[in-house]
């Protein structure tokens, strides 16, 4: 681990790597044969790892547009029509797909206008920052996705006054504004849309509420909602039957439309001001042609049979959910559909026995512990369930966690 040869920069990496956490996490990881592994190849929800076949339990693209004819088609087109690249940043040049794209999710939302970054980590740290400043006061939950996270702390270093509240805590979060707003000219109040590791919705209305009494806007990652929740998959806000007044929502290309990027609603009137400031959309490298084309064509996928993948997807919850818990383990998050199905499966000590066990049982599963999700959840199981899974894919996964009680057992007593 010791880094031999001793550069200012290899004295700055070995005082860095001289941490336990790094090094638990470090020891860790090569123990759990499910985590920082290499995919060899991809049939489907088939997928090879060192050389063994696996049943994909651990892929975000939920409605398994990735392999869909259509999609592969306007991405080789793309690439016949515009190359790979555009080869400049957008300030110098972008394809026109990119208008094409941002009026169809506009359209589609039925919104104003939309930007599209190249990633939604990108548009979180374009837009977060160059908002909250001196004088801003930004709210964070404590469980937005960390691209959030490090945005806001990228807002507190120009100038933005930073909160973080616990997880739904709405007492704590009037708390907040109650001593803070007072002493602020504006304060925005940052969510997730879908909490991915908690399987929790956005109680929106809530956060309404407070933003109205308040006077704060809202900013919703929907990374995980958009595409797979929602009427027609359109996302967090309009499962609440709500409007993007008020709103800066960010949601992704990438989950549900199983292409790459990020996009953000923005208010009427305000895209030359993100234009010509948010560095992420300005200088950042450009999306390739065959993401925007393939986007393009995930949208009208999901218009013609978006609900019929999202039904299917909704039948496998169901019955994950289940048979799950009728085998006595305990799910976390409420009972609303949503792709990623959380299973404590013991302590965070456990992790690399449960991870090893789904390998050997032919299941490529996420086994989490803190910080990726509470410590108080323990070490949990992650299903990460498509459309395009078979029955009997789902029947080995659910014969995988018949036999994992026992598995644990025997490792107990051992
Ligand atoms: C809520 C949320 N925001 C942002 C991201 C990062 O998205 P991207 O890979 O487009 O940067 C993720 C990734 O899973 C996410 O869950």
């Amino acid at each position: 681990m010791k880094v031999q040869t001793h550069s200012s920069l290899h004295n700055l990496l070995d005082n860095r790597m001289d941490n336990r956490t790094f090094k638990f996490y470090c020891e860790h990881a090569k123990n759990v044969p499910n985590s920082y592994c290499q995919l060899q190849k991809i049939n489907g929800r088939e997928v090879m790892i060192g050389g063994k076949k696996l049943i994909n339990f651990n892929a975000i693209n939920y409605l398994g547009l990735e392999s869909h004819p259509e999609m592969i088609e306007s991405a080789q087109q793309a690439i016949a029509k515009w190359g790979t690249l555009a080869g400049s940043a957008r300030a110098a040049a972008e394809l026109d797909l990119f208008q094409t794209l941002e009026k169809r999710l506009a359209d589609w939302l039925g919104v104003d206008d939309v930007m599209v970054f190249t990633t939604v980590t990108l548009a979180n740290h374009g837009i977060i920052p160059l908002l909250m400043r001196t004088g801003s006061l930004l709210l964070t939950d404590q469980e937005v996705h960390n691209s959030v996270q490090r945005s806001a702390i990228e807002a507190k270093g120009a100038g933005a006054t930073l909160r973080n509240f616990k997880h739904d805590d709405f007492a704590q979060l009037e708390r907040l504004l109650v001593e803070q707003r007072r002493l602020h000219d504006h304060c925005m109040i940052a969510l997730d849309g879908v909490y991915s590791m908690q399987g929790t919705y956005l109680n929106l209305p809530a956060y309404e509420a407070i933003a109205k009494q308040y006077d704060c806007s809202l900013y919703i990652d929907d990374a995980h909602g958009f595409g797979v929740i929602g009427p027609q998959g359109r996302g967090i806000v309009a499962h609440h039957g709500s409007d993007y007044d008020n709103k800066i929502y960010v949601a992704s290309l990438e989950k549900g439309l199983a292409s790459l990027g990020g996009f953000a609603v923005i208010p009427a009137g305000s895209r030359d001001y993100f234009k010509y400031n948010s560095y992420t959309y300005t200088f950042a490298g450009q999306l390739p042609p065959p993401y925007l084309a393939s986007s393009l064509t995930a949208l009208d996928i999901l218009e013609r049979e978006g609900d019929l993948r999202v039904q299917r997807l909704n039948g496998l919850i169901h019955r994950v959910k289940q048979e799950v818990t009728e085998m006595g383990f305990e799910i976390v998050g409420e009972d609303n559909p949503f792709p990623l199905v959380m299973v404590k499966i013991g302590g965070m000590s456990d992790i690399p026995r449960v991870s090893q066990y789904f390998f050997d049982q032919g299941i490529h599963i996420l086994a989490v512990g803190f910080p990726v999700v509470p410590l108080s959840h323990g070490a949990m199981v992650r299903i990460s369930l498509s459309a395009i899974h078979t029955d009997q894919q789902v029947d080995q996964l659910m014969d995988a966690f018949r036999g994992l009680s026992a598995h644990m057992k025997q490792g107990q007593a051992a």
